[in-house]
């Protein structure tokens, strides 16, 4: 592995979900341009690298993850001049630039697939899976996993919804055609690639019926981590290698010990993954099923992964994405709204790994409460929603939704407290979040204790001590179940976050390590109580945090 690859240790990245995110061209849905006006102010955050949800021409069955054409830009966002300039723009300002790469499947109106449907004798037709007869599996988004096509006659695989047909990976045709859209981003100057569901390209032969009861789960283990996984990756990885282009995985249901595979040792094939267990402290896909949400499961699967890569690969640090809720709606609390939005920051930016924030998340985003199901866009809201025990009445399947929804996630951006909150200058392609005059950017940023005003102190904070960026993690206080802790150290230089998850004042038990020894306070989010940089002999027993109080302490 080359060294020059090893900027994304020290990078921060901004997740750009395009469509929302800001609308140039004044027709109601977020595009290159829009982006191309907020690029100071992402780089203004501190952030130095970019992902882009997908950006390809794509029918929006699953918002972008259908794509239609790997190599051109969806003419709603602008199109490869555009982004082009948006590349180059990025570079001048400091941050790199990654593509989302969805190799998993395509849009069912790809040409590829429209050929592939026309018969077996097509050059197109072992690009997709097909069978005379589908198995028992069900897919991720939408109902069963198989769909009948009339034209060839035949059943093809989507392991997702119904417009997104799984490839064949096992085909060598196929997989040259993933390396030749590698090099198309790669040769435009891109630096890397997040890959959709990466553990799941490759199939179990002869694709099995499950056996066990619950669906997805108990199939899984015919299609994650599967037979040929890391052949296949390895062809992808020598293309990236010639670019020194970074590769994060997303790596659905993943466990560490499969990740390491991906992360280390001869198999190599990815810089970084994308967990989801502690994704699943209250969810499982797209539905909630640990409710309440408890703390220690968060802090457990946090903590997991912390320890298990330490020394041997790097973590992604996230809290949201363009698949959950918004994180304060779930772990915070929109009633203490800017405490508990700069307390998740500081859960997570001080952590070991490359931070990832997700647009509207420095601001504190809200979920978004639709009163039908009709105003809902995403597939698999809309699918969980019908899918529910019919003697559900319609508010309580509604409140699933609220939850769950990835929908909340894909507000438009709250930007000022104009009309459509300043993302559009016409009624935006989905809903504004009613809040917006409330929550928004040009607010936070005349507010120095704001959360988007956190959000800078932390990343500040982070690259200025080489124990934020290496040192060894630790979790103090786990049996606490509203309080999570943890100490970064490097070489005698010890950190200790403690962040506050209840709604109320709480004893904090100082660690048996750090009492009596002298504290210097580097960031609070309660200003107006604490004073940053302020000293004092940490306490022999405990001492009482705000609600939702997050500390940053240098302890020596
Ligand atoms: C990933 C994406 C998600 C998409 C799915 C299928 O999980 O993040 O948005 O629906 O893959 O491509
Ligand atoms: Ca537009």
């Amino acid at each position: 592995m080359t060294e020059s690859r090893d900027w994304y240790k020290t990078a921060v990245f901004y997740q750009i979900w395009v469509r929302s995110f800001c609308d140039g061209n004044g027709d109601g849905i977020g595009d290159l341009y829009g982006v191309y006006d907020r690029l100071e102010y992402v780089r203004s955050l501190g952030v130095t690298a970019i992902w882009f949800n997908p950006l390809y021409p794509s029918p929006n069955a699953d918002y972008g993850y259908d794509i239609s054409d790997y190599c051109d830009i969806h003419p709603d966002y602008g199109d490869l001049a555009q982004f082009k300039k948006v590349l180059d723009r990025a570079h001048e300002l400091g941050m790199k630039v990654i593509m989302d790469l969805v190799i998993n499947h395509t849009s069912d109106e790809h040409k590829w697939f429209q050929e592939s449907r026309k018969g077996k004798d097509n050059p197109y037709s072992d690009y997709y899976i097909w069978r005379d007869k589908p198995n028992n599996w069900s897919s991720v988004l939408e109902g069963k996993a198989w769909e009948y096509d009339e034209l060839r006659g035949q059943y093809y695989l989507h392991l997702f919804a119904r417009k997104q047909p799984d490839l064949n990976m096992d085909n060598p045709a196929v997989r040259e055609e993933v390396k030749k859209v590698l090099r198309f981003w790669l040769d435009m100057g891109v630096d890397g690639f997040r890959e959709d569901v990466i553990n799941f390209i490759s199939k179990k032969e002869g694709l099995p019926n499950r056996i066990g009861v619950i669906p997805i789960l108990d199939e899984m283990k015919y299609y994650k981590d599967g037979p040929h996984i890391h052949e296949y990756m390895a062809e992808f990885r020598e293309v990236c290698n010639e670019y020194n282009a970074v590769q994060i995985g997303e790596g659905p249901m993943t466990t560490v010990v499969s990740a390491l595979k991906y992360l280390t040792g001869r198999s190599k094939s990815l810089d970084m993954m994308f967990s989801f267990d502690h994704m699943t402290a209250d969810c499982l896909f797209t539905e909630y099923v640990h409710l309440p949400f408890k703390l220690a499961r968060l802090k457990k699967a946090l903590s997991k992964w912390q320890y298990q890569l330490e020394g041997k690969a790097w973590n992604t640090l996230y809290l949201e994405n363009h698949d959950h809720p918004r994180v304060l709606s779930r772990y915070g609390s929109e009633r203490h709204h800017r405490e508990s939005g700069t307390m998740l920051a500081a859960v997570y930016l001080f952590l070991k790994g490359t931070p990832f924030i997700y647009q509207g998340q420095e601001i504190g985003m809200t979920n978004i409460r639709l009163m039908s199901i009709e105003q809902y866009k995403d597939v698999s809201s809309k699918n969980n929603y019908y899918s529910y025990h019919l003697k559900d009445d319609e508010q309580s399947r509604l409140r699933r939704i609220h939850l769950s929804s990835r929908d909340s996630s894909r507000t438009p951006m709250q930007w000022d407290d104009s009309d459509y909150a300043g993302f559009s200058t016409v009624p935006p392609w989905f809903g504004v979040n009613p809040n917006y005059r409330a929550i928004n950017v040009k607010k936070q940023e005349a507010e120095s204790d704001s959360i988007l005003n956190f959000y800078r102190a932390c990343i500040r904070l982070r690259n200025s001590s080489p124990a934020l960026l290496y040192g060894e993690y630790r979790e103090h206080n786990s049996k606490e179940p509203n309080i999570y802790s943890y100490s970064r150290s490097l070489d005698g230089e010890v950190y200790l976050i403690i962040c506050s998850f209840f709604m109320e004042r709480l004893p904090y038990i100082v660690p048996k390590q750090f009492r009596g020894m002298k504290a210097r306070l580097l960031l609070t989010n309660y200003p107006a109580k604490r004073e940053t940089g302020m000293e004092f002999e940490m306490p022999h027993t405990g001492f009482r945090v705000y609600p939702y109080e997050a500390l940053v302490l240098r302890i020596s």
